[in-house]
């Protein structure tokens, strides 16, 4: 087996946006698409030699031969060793949690995470560094400059697909290929983060609950952890069976997409907790008996109770959030007299203050939790730890959250997107409104006046690295804040992103979309959403 170089052509489009490279499907089945961007990857590192990579997906259309591509490229190009999971397949904070433990340079995770799979969906590929988290903007930097100015890549004829159903290891080549049992891992970690015992005895007082996988990549860890280790009753775990297109589902955890779970906790006969995860799992949604929990809250509510789980029975170092988040977070972290971080949109950003040890719990309004543990956001673990904390406060979630807000004041919080517009447009409204930035203090829009308003620049405390533009943020004189930014994640057009935000002390019990009609109204006027995109309303509400 001799390692070809094969000649290419650049494409203009591989620029990694907020987690990785992410496009149609289809686009990425291009002949050299995927080749070229690996190769990049390889490139931006400085090499293989020597060095061992973890590689998986979650198990949507094209991840197996993407798989098999990656592992005759990486052979090429000299590594040493490849772990990849069973089938192809890891959850990203499975694949996060494997670099961390082996010691691994780093990790290729095949996945669009929440974006819809199969040949008419979307296909991505993200590279992660040897601390288990997403590369940092100056090694996709380098992998985008490469992309630019490939002419050739690397592979080698290994006489056929390598049989990744069986675990064990093979050569291939000059290196070894290690395939692994894609949970064993990230079940150990969790068993030792949590009270499993405890949990036990939860389930066995009669608590039930329902985890819908969404015929995504959880449904084998949550079978494993939930039914198998803790022994929740068999069918917790719900389209527990990745499909290659999700069985045309689409693994988003939100309200909207994951519409059949919400119905059946808000139903009669509902469980007492609801947990829905995305396409590569690190993403979830909580929903309570009658009660759905809103990402912000989870992450104030988590690193209020985190301290009940033995994993973090030592306290918290800091709370981190991104900057569309809403606040709440960081009352918890005033309450508990810890440092609070506003990063900017993407993990990316948490994975330098986890490294220095400033933080052990961080969280987006997306969705998206996690902590110290590995450096990805963690669907699974949310849920673990929302398991460890009712199995020992003995209530309901509701009740969980009327306390919380009682202790902490409520924020109402939702995103409104507008998905779909064409690019010029969506730029074209965020570049002017960052024009007037300056002059918008003290006006009045919707009866409210504005404070303040930035667009959000963020120096990294560890290492001084400054990010700037990350999205627009105005302050209303009576404490709320809207914040405007296209999102880095789509793949067709362009989706701009309102976070709204109201933050009551007292008032608990209203509809959030009603709570947050009138500061919705301020930053539409403000920006010009209407006016300048024809639209009447947002897509989508979370
Ligand atoms: C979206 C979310 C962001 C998350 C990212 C990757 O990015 O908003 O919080 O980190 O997906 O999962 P966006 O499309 O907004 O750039
Ligand atoms: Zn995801």
């Amino acid at each position: 087996m001799v390692p070809e170089h094969v000649k290419t052509r650049a494409f203009p489009d591989q620029k990694p946006g907020t987690s990785g490279l992410r496009k149609k499907t289809r686009v990425f089945m291009q002949p050299g698409y995927l080749e070229n961007f690996i190769q990049s990857v390889f490139v931006a590192i400085g090499g293989l030699h020597g060095k061992s990579l973890v590689l998986g997906g979650d198990g949507r259309f094209f991840c197996p031969e993407a798989c098999q591509t990656i592992l005759r490229m990486a052979v090429a190009n000299g590594v040493e060793r490849v772990i990849v999971g069973r089938d192809g397949l890891l959850s990203t904070p499975a694949a996060s949690c494997l670099i961390r433990q082996r010691g691994a340079d780093g990790g290729i995770i095949l996945s669009a995470s929440h974006n819809p799979g199969g040949p008419e969906g979307d296909f991505g590929v993200k590279y992660n560094i040897a601390n288990g988290g997403p590369a940092p903007e100056s090694v996709t930097r380098l992998i985008h400059g490469h992309s630019t100015r490939i002419t050739e890549f690397r592979t080698m004829n290994t006489g056929g697909d390598l049989d990744l159903g069986r675990t064990g290891e093979v050569r291939l080549g000059s290196a070894i290929v290690e395939i692994t049992d894609p949970v064993e891992e990230y079940a150990g970690l969790m068993e030792r983060l949590f009270d499993f015992d405890a949990i036990h005895g939860l389930f066995t007082s009669g608590f039930r609950m329902r985890f819908d996988a969404m015929n995504a990549i959880t449904g084998p860890y949550a079978r494993a952890i939930l039914e198998e280790r803790i022994g929740a009753e068999a069918g917790t775990v719900i389209r527990a069976e990745p499909l290659p297109d999700f069985g045309g589902l689409h693994p988003d955890p939100n309200p909207i997409h994951a519409a059949e779970l919400f119905k059946h906790l808000m139903g009669g006969n509902a469980p007492d907790l609801g947990a829905v995860a995305d396409g590569d799992g690190d993403r979830n949604m909580i929903v309570g008996k009658g009660c759905y929990v809103s990402p912000s809250d989870n992450l104030a509510v988590l690193a209020a109770n985190a301290s009940l789980a033995p994993g973090y029975s030592g306290g918290l170092k800091g709370i981190a959030r991104s900057m569309p988040t809403s606040r709440a977070a960081d009352r918890v972290a005033l309450r508990l007299r810890i440092p609070a971080h506003e990063t900017p949109t993407g993990w990316k950003f948490f994975g330098s203050l986890l490294d220095a040890g400033q933080v052990t719990i961080c969280g987006e309004e997306s969705f998206g939790a996690g902590s110290d543990h590995i450096r990805e956001k963690d669907g699974l673990w949310a849920v673990l730890l929302w398991l460890n904390i009712l199995a020992r406060r003995r209530c309901s979630v509701g009740e969980i959250l009327r306390d919380h807000w009682k202790e902490h004041g409520r924020d109402y919080f939702s995103r409104h997107d507008y998905e779909g517009l064409d690019s010029d447009v969506a730029t074209g409204l965020m570049d002017r409104l960052r024009e007037r930035l300056t002059g918008l203090s003290g006006k009045e829009a919707g009866g409210r006046v504005v404070k303040a308003a930035d667009d959000f620049a963020y120096v990294d405390p560890v290492d001084d690295t400054v990010t700037e533009g990350q999205g627009v943020r105005i302050w209303f004189q009576d404490g709320g804040r809207g914040v405007l930014r296209l999102s880095g994640t789509g793949t067709e057009g362009a989706t701009l992103r309102v976070y709204l935000e109201q933050p009551e002390p007292s008032r608990h019990d209203l509809e959030p979309q009603s709570a947050l009609s009138g500061i919705a109204a301020a930053v539409d006027s403000l920006a010009g959403i209407r006016e300048s995109t024809g639209r009447t309303g947002p897509d989508i509400r979370t």
